[in-house]
């Protein structure tokens, strides 16, 4: 099932001088974590704040859930957990769910069953008499998690949930939105911070001035196709050698070497190569790199491109 797509979505600010998004068209498969990734400034909440309702796109369209965005009905199966939300803060844990609650429509028996089990998803229950100006930032964002859960949706938006929380409080909304995927809920999520979505999510995409620069699951990010890192016991003259007559691009890295090869089959052939010359392998490691480096990679060649 696709719980989200986009059709060339765009969205202007200040007459078109803001270019927050640009041509945009995405897909997201339903049951999954997918996260966008973008520096500040890069059109995410933009994007939220359009799919919602709250912004109207300049051009463009989306479905969510199968409905266009238009259809105000499918609110009801749509969860929000805004950027820097503020819940009155003289309201206890129980009572920002009650409001939030009635305002989405859900009833007052489902409530009275529905809020303390939230309350225990987010291990919040043993504080849901008390006033929430005197919960810490995780606390609040966990609330944030249990309201926006409140009318029991299959697609949750969340924007930045983890900023600004301690490593403690950021471990326990990961392991949460695990759960909740788990439990079949859709979850999209913006997110500046790369080392947070690189560990829970199953797709990414990139974001950079409004405009999408790549998409694909983690493993399509870090792994590098085709290159692989050659550790060798001395003898490294032949293999720039071999390298040079089987047309193998080469370079040093530290004391290993990288090679791209066209194939496992010219790999081997290189492997074999070696090997007639007595070379002694120590190691054959596929390259890979993390999601920060690629994501510097993919940020930095795009503003080289534009200059
Ligand atoms: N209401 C608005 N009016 C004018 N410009 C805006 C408005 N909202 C966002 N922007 C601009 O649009 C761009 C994208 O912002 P935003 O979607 O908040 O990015 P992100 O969430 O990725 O940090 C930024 O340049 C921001 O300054
Ligand atoms: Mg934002």
């Amino acid at each position: 099932m696709v719980a989200l797509e986009t059709f060339g979505l765009t969205k202007y600010y200040k007459r078109g001088r803001v270019k927050a998004l640009e041509d945009f068209s995405l897909q997201v498969e339903g049951g999954k974590i997918f996260s966008l990734l973008g520096p500040n400034g890069a059109g995410k909440t933009t994007l939220i704040k359009v799919l919602l309702g709250i912004a109207f796109p300049t051009r463009g369209s989306a479905r969510l859930l199968g409905e266009d965005i238009s259809h105000y009905q499918v609110h009801r199966h749509i969860g929000y957990l805004a950027e820097n939300h503020r819940f009155p803060d003289f309201l206890t844990a129980e009572m920002v769910l009650y409001y939030y609650g009635k305002m989405a429509g859900v009833s007052k028996t489902e409530l009275r069953e529905r809020i303390p089990n939230l309350l225990e998803l987010v291990k919040l229950q043993e504080w849901s008499r008390t006033k929430i100006r005197k919960f810490s930032k995780g606390m609040l964002q966990r609330l944030g998690v249990a309201q926006a859960l409140i009318n029991d949706p299959e697609l949750l938006f969340l924007d930045e949930p983890t900023d600004g929380i301690d490593p403690i409080g950021r471990r326990e909304i990961r392991d949460l939105l695990q759960e909740l995927r788990n439990q079949g809920k859709t979850i999209f999520l913006n997110s500046h911070l790369l080392s947070e979505v690189e560990r829970i999510s199953d797709e990414i995409a990139i974001l950079k001035s409004g405009r999408l620069l790549q998409k694909g699951s983690v493993e399509d990010f870090i792994s590098v196709r085709n290159q692989y890192q050659l550790r060798l016991q001395d003898r490294q003259v032949s293999l720039q050698e071999i390298c040079r007559r089987l047309e193998i691009p080469l370079r040093r890295q530290a004391e290993d070497y990288i090679v791209a090869v066209k194939d496992e089959q010219q790999l081997n052939h290189l492997i074999d190569e070696l090997r007639r010359n007595r070379t002694i392998i120590q190691a054959v490691i596929p390259r890979k790199i993390t999601l920060e480096d690629f994501f510097i990679e993919v940020v930095r060649d795009k503003q080289e491109g534009q200059q």
